[in-house]
Order: structure tokens, then C-alpha cells, then sequence
């Protein structure tokens, strides 16, 4: 579990992050709601390891991490994925985090093969990653993290490239992701199309949590009655 106590960030001017307390479980699916310049990039990139905290604290299971500690936990997932994209085939893509490690080539061909297989790529495996579709591209990003094993995934808007299609294909691979107990916190300003998959919800507003709560209460308190 991790969990976030009075945490402040600042860029240099002002607070973007003002006392958040939150609490995440592990194998929860968390939505990161709120209006642009709330601080949902600012959160992920705090929880990736990304940025370090003003004040305050971040705990695992009650233990105190540091960013780089965040950083072995956890991938951070851009929302253009080709921005992120560095091998010239998929396979080549979804291998180079492990050729890092220096894995040797047995084990790097037999994770690469379970990512093509597990995401749906394993028609793509020798395309060029930049004449993916969005929804193939972002399942690509996804992928290449998964292989080095986090345990939490941030997505950062992750649908705001993506067609229907794509946004369907993205669902696939994080209901994949969620199967397997993984970690999920998706920032979004298109919270319905999560609602299915999602445990909770955080609202935030200028730079504070708002509200956390199930997908139901926060669909009710945002919308009433009002039918979906
Ligand atoms: N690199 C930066 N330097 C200075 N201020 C920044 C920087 N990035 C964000 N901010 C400020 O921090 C606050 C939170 O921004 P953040 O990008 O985290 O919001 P957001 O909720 O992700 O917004 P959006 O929905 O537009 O993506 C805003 O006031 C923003 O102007
Ligand atoms: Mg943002």
C-alpha cells in the first residue's frame, strides 16, 4: 500500500501540491479526476519518482521511499506513446528495457514473447512502432514497461490520442494489467470510459484531493441521479 502524507510540491512558485493524504491499495485502479492545473501530472510524476517532494512523506506498506525507491516500484507511461518509443520494431521496442538490465537473450526472448502475446502484438512484432494506430502504440508503451515488472503503472492521459478503437484496445491491455494484481493510476479528464475497470476515484482541485471514493459515490456526487 502506499500512502501519501501532507505532501507538498512547488515548481518555484506557488504550491502545485497543497497537504495531500492519500492512501492506495495495492491492485487498486485508481482515476485521477480534476480540472486542468489541479496537479494530476504533478501527483503521478511525485509517485514515479519523477519529482521530489517539498514536504512530507511517502510510505510503502508503512516505510518510508525516497524517489529513487518510487522509481524501481513504479513506470510512468506519457501520454503521446510515441513519444516514448525506442526500438524500430515493436519487439525491439518492448526488448530494450531488458537488453539495459543486461538480461541474457534467452530470457529477454522469452519475456518480449509473453508481452507480444499477453498485449495482442504478436501480428505487429516486426512493425515499424510509428506506423502503429494510437490505441496499438499506447498497448506498445504499456508493454515495454510491463516487462521490467512495476508494480504501479501511471498513465497520464492516456486516452487523449486515442479514437474509440484505441481507447478499447488500451482497456484490454490495463484489464490484463489489473488481472495480475498490478497497481493502476490513471490521470484523465475522460473519467467514464475507466468506470468499468476502475476501484476508486481522486478528485482533485488546486492541488488538493477533494474527494477519494468508490466509482459509485463519486459518480453520484458529481452527477446526482442523473443516468449515465
Ligand atoms: N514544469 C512546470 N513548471 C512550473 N509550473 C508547473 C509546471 N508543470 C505544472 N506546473 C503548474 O503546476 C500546477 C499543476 O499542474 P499539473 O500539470 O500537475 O496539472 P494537471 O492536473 O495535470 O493539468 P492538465 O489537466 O492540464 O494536464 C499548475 O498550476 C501548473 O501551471
Ligand atoms: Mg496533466
Amino acid at each position: 500500500m502506499i500512502e501519501l502524507r501532507d505532501v507538498c510540491f512547488s515548481y518555484g512558485d506557488g504550491f502545485s501540491l497543497r497537504n495531500i493524504c492519500l492512501r492506495i491499495e495495492r491492485g487498486s485502479f485508481v482515476l485521477l479526476v480534476g480540472a486542468n492545473g489541479s496537479g494530476k501530472t504533478t501527483l503521478l510524476k511525485i509517485l514515479a519518482g519523477l519529482l521530489p517532494i517539498h514536504s512530507g512523506s511517502v510510505r510503502l506498506d508503512g516505510r518510508l521511499v525516497g524517489s529513487e525507491e518510487l522509481r524501481e516500484l513504479s513506470c510512468y507511461v506519457f501520454h503521446n506513446p510515441f513519444d516514448q518509443i525506442v526500438g524500430s520494431t515493436v519487439e525491439e521496442d518492448i526488448a530494450f528495457g531488458l537488453e539495459n538490465l543486461g538480461l541474457n537473450r534467452n530470457c529477454i526472448r522469452n519475456k518480449v514473447d509473453r508481452a507480444l502475446r499477453m498485449f495482442n502484438l504478436l501480428e505487429k512484432s516486426s512493425a515499424n512502432p510509428l506506423t502503429l494506430s494510437g490505441g496499438t502504440a499506447q498497448k506498445l508503451a504499456v508493454a515495454s514497461m510491463y516487462v521490467l515488472e512495476p508494480e504501479v503503472f501511471l498513465l497520464d492521459e492516456p486516452t487523449s490520442m486515442l479514437d474509440d478503437l484505441g481507447v478499447e484496445e488500451l482497456k484490454e491491455a490495463l484489464s490484463e494489467l489489473k488481472k495480475l494484481g498490478k497497481t493502476i493510476i490513471i490521470s484523465t479528464h475522460e473519467p467514464r470510459v475507466f468506470f468499468e475497470l476502475a476501484t476508486s476515484v481522486v478528485h482533485m482541485v488546486d492541488g488538493g484531493v477533494d474527494f477519494h471514493g468508490s466509482v459509485n459515490a463519486f459518480i453520484e456526487r458529481q452527477f446526482g441521479d442523473v443516468e449515465l
